[in-house]
């Protein structure tokens, strides 16, 4: 079946990604992001340039074609611009929605924790109102391993309650899961979580750990080894992600579950239209293990400056 997709920040790792597997599949695409700088745009521009974006002729609120692509266009548009967004929803007929767009990173959010609430929050607030009025068939949006936030309990679980997280990044996806549930039970709109685990690959973001210690081994720094190295994390290429993303886009959205009791009630499914996937983990990597590869491939030996603090 054809399908108009909203893909929110295509200009992103993951988002560009996805845009560049989808154009080209039958579907009319409309990408948008509003390219902030939270880390160096010219690698958003040049993602967006990859797929056909004029990235030099790029205003705010105005539709850019591709020139490579028939069936994509480009919208530069914060998601916290509530008319803005109604509007776009309104006007678009989206028949699904696939929201990444969002603050990312958990570090950041100890240094700027209102950009959470205003893009994950706000934003994914303004996201889910453009699907209750306009008959979206399917939200499918990003949450992040960062839910698990203490938990132990190998491997990490959909079926665990997540309520206990560690940084404001992570309380902000767990929200966006609880805000889903809500608007999936009170106007049965389908929403589908998924929750990525570390995605590395090309075009990647720079405020990841591959990146930063790739880049302080080649400028011969040190580098902060978080939890003294003891710390185990699921990696998932970007491709396999993105292949997880499609197969759920091309597949039937969740339906209210009758095997969901409320006596028991299973946290990753719901009577509502509601579902939450864990997207790729159950292999995890040491962290001087990671550290150890990146030596390899760089063919240099990193200074490491041992820490008590752990990030999730
Ligand atoms: N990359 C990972 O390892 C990972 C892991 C878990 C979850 N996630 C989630 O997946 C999604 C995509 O992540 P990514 O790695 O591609 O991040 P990214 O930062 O590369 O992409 C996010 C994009 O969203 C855009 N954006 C942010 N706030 C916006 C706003 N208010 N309005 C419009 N656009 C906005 C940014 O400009 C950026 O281009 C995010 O929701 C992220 O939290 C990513």
């Amino acid at each position: 079946m054809i399908m108009k997709i909203l893909v929110t920040g295509n200009a992103g790792f993951i988002g560009f990604h996805l845009v560049k597997k989808l154009v080209n599949s039958g579907h009319e695409i409309v990408g948008l992001d509003n390219i902030n700088n939270y880390y160096d745009i010219d690698l958003k521009f040049g993602r967006l340039e990859q797929t056909g974006i004029d990235s030099k002729n790029l205003g705010y609120n105005r539709f850019v074609q591709s020139n490579e692509y028939m069936d994509y266009r480009f919208i530069k548009l914060n998601i916290e611009d509530r008319g803005n967004i109604e509007n776009l929803f309104e006007t678009e007929g989206f028949d699904v929605v696939c929201h990444l767009a969002a603050q990312a990173g958990v570090r950041y959010s100890l240094k700027d924790p209102h950009t959470y609430i205003q893009s994950n929050i706000v934003g994914f607030m303004n996201i889910l109102e453009g699907c209750r009025h306009n008959n979206i068939k399917h939200l499918v949006y990003a949450s992040s391993s960062s839910v698990y936030g203490l938990n132990t309990k190998m491997p990490f679980s959909t079926q665990d309650n997540v309520d206990h997280p560690v940084s404001l990044y992570a309380a902000s996806k767990k929200s966006n899961e609880l805000m889903a549930h809500t608007y999936s039970h009170l106007y049965g709109i389908p929403t589908t979580g998924l929750r990525f685990f570390t995605v590395y690959g090309p075009w990647g973001r720079p405020d990841m750990a591959y990146f930063k210690f790739t880049k302080a081994i080649i400028e011969d720094r040190s580098i902060d080894v978080y939890n003294y190295g003891n710390m185990e994390r699921d990696f998932t290429y970007v491709d396999d992600v993105v292949a997880g993303i499609i197969k759920i886009i091309g597949s039937e959205p969740p339906e209210g579950n009758n095997e969901w009791y409320s006596e028991e009630p299973v946290p990753s499914i719901s009577k509502a239209p509601y579902r939450i996937y864990n997207i790729g983990n159950n292999r995890p990597v040491n962290l001087m293990d990671f550290i150890g590869a990146v030596e390899k491939a760089t063919g240099k030996e990193v200074k490491k400056e041992l820490q008590a603090y752990a990030t999730r």
